[in-house]
């Protein structure tokens, strides 16, 4: 497993990328899910998109275990979301390419996807809570879509500014 630098604002340029689905679950996807899982677990976060460490492929990595509870890592190939509860949540959401910075954003309460696992097996998950929460946003990201697009433009705008005036200085 090889940890990877997790790519932030202002890197618009990678994070707005559209990722393809991946053709089958190989060697080579496990390798990157490795990869995403160390570097997830090491930021530390609870999940992590494969377009964050530069890879523009549809995979995921979540582990929702709490500090000292035995890990549960989910790898995800391929999600679709088929089907979005009318119910909607709040919950304060935080993205490891955005450090620092957290915002409310509603979603819908549950959904459900599909999806390939580890072995390539065809999967169908219904996900409540947390993890519905934390598997949207994930989503979002193969399509290039951050948290920060579901809060009012004028935040977005603001924080989107920070990172670049941040980078401006060297310090990020
Ligand atoms: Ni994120």
């Amino acid at each position: 497993m090889t940890l990877r630098p997790i790519i932030t604002l202002p890197d618009e340029k990678t994070l707005r990328q559209v990722s393809r689905p991946v053709a089958a679950v190989d060697a080579e996807v496990r390798k990157q899910w490795d990869d995403m899982l160390e570097t997830m677990y090491h930021a530390p976060g609870i999940g992590l998109a494969a377009i964050q460490i530069g890879l523009p492929r549809r995979l995921l990595v979540i582990d929702l275990a709490k500090d000292g509870e035995e890990k549960q890592p989910l790898f995800v190939a391929n999600p679709e979301i088929t089907w979005k509860s009318e119910a909607q949540s709040d919950y304060e959401e935080g993205c490891l390419s955005i450090p620092e910075y957290y915002e409310m954003v509603t979603r819908p309460s549950e959904i459900r996807l599909r999806y390939l696992d580890r072995q390539g097996e065809a999967q169908e998950l219904h996900a409540t809570g947390l993890l519905a929460t934390c598997m949207q946003h994930e989503i979002d990201h193969l399509d290039g879509v951050l948290f920060i697009d579901h809060i009012s433009r004028l935040k977005r705008e603001r924080v989107i500014k920070k990172f670049a005036k941040a980078q401006k200085l060297g310090k990020l």
